[in-house]
């Protein structure tokens, strides 16, 4: 019997060689083509597309986590604006070694001040807050460290300067829970959220 390979084209049925490529094409055997040839190549096609799809989204995911985790909000509260400490503060976050990515000297209408704390809607002080934060400019910026939310929070201090630790901003240039000097945003989702109130694309560096 003929088994040996390569030296036979005419549909020997004893050559592996014509019974595995040239008898199902010259004879037109559409079944056995699909089976050989076309599914095995769909089955090959459609895996290579889902691992180039999910290799792009892998990518994409762990963009977004490295820009979320990296990047923290800030506003100079308008009572360390109006104290002339706008220069003191920006010193103490470049030397906490954050970086400017974007930076804005703004005035909040009320309005825009109750959009920015809504979260804090139904609390009693929230009235008085939206007032102070609405009162005169502040300067709102984004910044940029590896863990920069945690940094910055352990930066500025407690929210209440009486409970701030020595060398924090708030203990520094803060003088009640309710003007604060400055904001720190509590969490990566907040971040962004509050980048984006105050800054669009362009103005980011
Ligand atoms: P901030 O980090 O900007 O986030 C919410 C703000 O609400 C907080 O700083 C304080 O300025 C303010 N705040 C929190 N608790 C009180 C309070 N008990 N009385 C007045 N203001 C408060």
């Amino acid at each position: 019997m003929n088994i040996r390979l390569g030296d036979c084209s005419k549909g020997n049925a004893s050559c592996i060689e014509c019974m595995i490529l040239f008898k199902p094409v010259l004879l037109g055997y559409p079944f056995i083509l699909l089976a050989i040839y076309i599914i095995p190549f769909l089955i090959f096609y459609t895996m290579y597309r889902i691992f180039v799809k999910c290799t792009y989204l892998c990518g994409v995911i762990l963009k977004i986590n490295s820009y979320m985790s990296n990047r923290t909000f800030t506003m100079i509260k308008p009572d360390a604006v109006r104290a002339g400490n706008i220069g003191n503060i920006l010193q103490m976050i470049n030397a906490g070694g954050f970086r400017i990515v974007a930076m804005k000297y703004t005035r909040l209408t009320l309005d825009q001040a109750g959009k920015f704390y809504e979260v804090h809607k139904e609390r009693t002080f929230y009235g008085e807050l939206t007032e102070f934060m609405s009162s005169g400019p502040i300067v709102a910026a984004i910044l940029e460290k590896d863990n920069a939310v945690a940094d910055f929070r352990t930066l500025i201090g407690a929210t209440n300067p009486a409970q701030a630790a020595e060398g924090t901003i708030r203990k520094k240039y803060a003088a009640s829970i309710g003007e604060n000097a400055v904001h720190g945003s509590d969490s990566d989702d907040n971040a962004k959220i509050e980048a984006d109130f105050f800054f669009n694309g362009l103005e980011r560096f």
